[in-house]
């Protein structure tokens, strides 16, 4: 590792990271109560919901009374394209993202000034959890516009007061000279982006383990260890994940400390977790895996109540920080595949393709229907030609390894280095033809 251990475990970038947990609850019961209301009071969907499930802000006397109140679904805010979950009148907003959608309608977000000034805060915290520091330069690859990843982490960063190279994604061989030029100390992209981007380097013969960067902060998409070990190691940085959603605010929700790298500290004195049974929506207790809701402590203009991430997940101990983790987010429930009757992430696929030296995590999964049975084709990239006789043997391996570990028969086809569709930002890696 380039970083050279002098960080301290006991340094935070605010104060409250370390409140006991009693200090925690008391304040996220006071900005509960405060949230529902302005909720109740100012969105109409909010106060139709409440009534109908006979709920009232002013019943909420501890935290866990919050699990009376309706979730929201991303139906909800679809249903309100476009500004109708807006909780402040139209002069108040100071800037709309909206996520990306890869059906229907966007879902549109808004921000108060002050929701802007708690999400600058709250990505400064994350970087400084990543081990950035203020005077370092952070090359920022997350895409810029209506996606939140980029100007979230350049606010961000900005506030730590770093030197923002606010790049976006794509137009890889710039990248790859504008990180060799202007010396970053971090870069902040979608993991899958950043190994493009470092192929991109060894292909133009520079060691990525030269380089001046010392720390990837990688988010927006799920990714595996055996990710993280393949970033360290070839690039030798340290790699942490960073966890958010635009309904919640953007990148900044949760954040993996570099000194411990074990789950991420959700920022709960904003964002109020709880994990709940995907099908019955009953809460479930601390250390149970379920799906990821969230409701907002501090919003304005867009508060959410009880929101489902379909991101699965449990919540853990503090450990580097005093605030709940969550355990690395490694499957939506969206992007689960379902083959033949047996559950599939592509986060598992990725785990077992990096178990193979001669294959590359450039992958995608394409899912098939003849004869009413599903076929799963794994589409993955040797590091090299597809026909080096050492690819062909890890491809079987591949197949073998899927068959004992996962429990279905997939196809693994094999593809040249370089050959398989990129994304500058998240990677779409299943194809659903059924
Ligand atoms: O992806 C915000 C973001 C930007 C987070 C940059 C981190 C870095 P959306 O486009 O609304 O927002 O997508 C949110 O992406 O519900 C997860 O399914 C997934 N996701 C985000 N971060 C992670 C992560 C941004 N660290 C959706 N690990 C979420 C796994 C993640 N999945």
């Amino acid at each position: 590792m380039k970083t050279d251990g002098q960080l301290r475990a006991d340094e935070v970038y605010e104060p409250i990271e370390r409140a006991s947990r009693d200090e925690i609850s008391t304040l996220q019961l006071d900005r509960l109560r405060w949230s529902l209301r302005h909720a109740y009071d100012n969105v109409p969907h909010y106060r139709e919901a409440f009534d109908a499930a006979g709920v009232h802000p002013a019943d909420v006397h501890e935290l866990g009374d919050l699990a009376r109140f309706p979730f929201t679904s991303k139906d909800v805010l679809r249903d309100h394209y476009p500004f109708g979950m807006l909780a402040v009148p139209r002069e108040r907003i100071s800037r709309v993202h909206a996520s990306s959608g890869t059906t229907g309608k966007p879902t549109v977000v808004g921000y108060t000034a002050a929701d802007l000034d708690m999400w600058t805060g709250v990505v400064a915290r994350c970087l400084h959890a990543a081990g950035v520091r203020a005077g370092d330069r952070v090359h920022v690859a997350y895409g810029y516009g209506l996606f939140t990843g980029g100007l979230g982490a350049h606010y961000g960063a900005e506030r730590l007061g770093c030197a923002v190279i606010p790049i976006s994604g794509g137009m890889t061989e710039r990248q790859v000279q504008l990180i060799a030029d202007f010396e970053p100390d971090a870069i902040l992209a979608t993991p899958s982006y950043t190994l493009t981007i470092v192929d991109e380097m060894e292909r133009q013969g520079i060691d990525p383990r030269a380089s001046s960067l010392r720390i990837g902060v990688f988010g927006a998409e799920p990714w595996t260890e055996a990710m993280r070990r393949e970033m360290e190691e070839r690039v030798g940085i340290d790699a942490v994940d960073i966890y958010g959603l635009s309904e919640v605010i953007g990148p900044g929700v949760a954040q993996e400390c570099v000194e411990t790298k074990d789950g991420l500290h959700v920022w709960e004195d904003h964002f109020y977790p709880e994990v709940v049974d995907p099908e019955t929506g009953a809460v479930l207790p601390d250390g149970s895996v379920g799906e990821l809701v969230f409701t907002s402590l501090t919003k304005e203009a867009m508060p959410v109540v009880r929101y489902r991430t379909r991101d699965l997940t449990r919540l853990l101990p503090g450990t580097a920080r005093s605030m709940r983790r969550i355990e690395k987010v490694t499957g939506r429930s969206d992007d689960m595949m379902i083959v033949r009757g047996v559950n599939v992430f592509p986060t598992q696929l990725e785990e077992l393709i990096l178990e193979q030296t001669r294959l590359s995590p450039h992958f995608c999964c394409v899912l098939t229907r003849a004869d009413r049975l599903d076929a799963l084709e794994l589409r993955v990239e040797a590091r090299g030609a597809a026909a080096d006789a050492d690819a062909v043997a890890a491809g079987l391996a591949l197949r073998k390894r899927i068959k004992d570990r996962i429990g279905v028969s997939a196809t693994v086809t094999l593809h040249d280095a370089d050959t398989l569709e990129r994304s500058a930002g998240k990677a779409k890696r299943v194809v659903d033809l059924r």
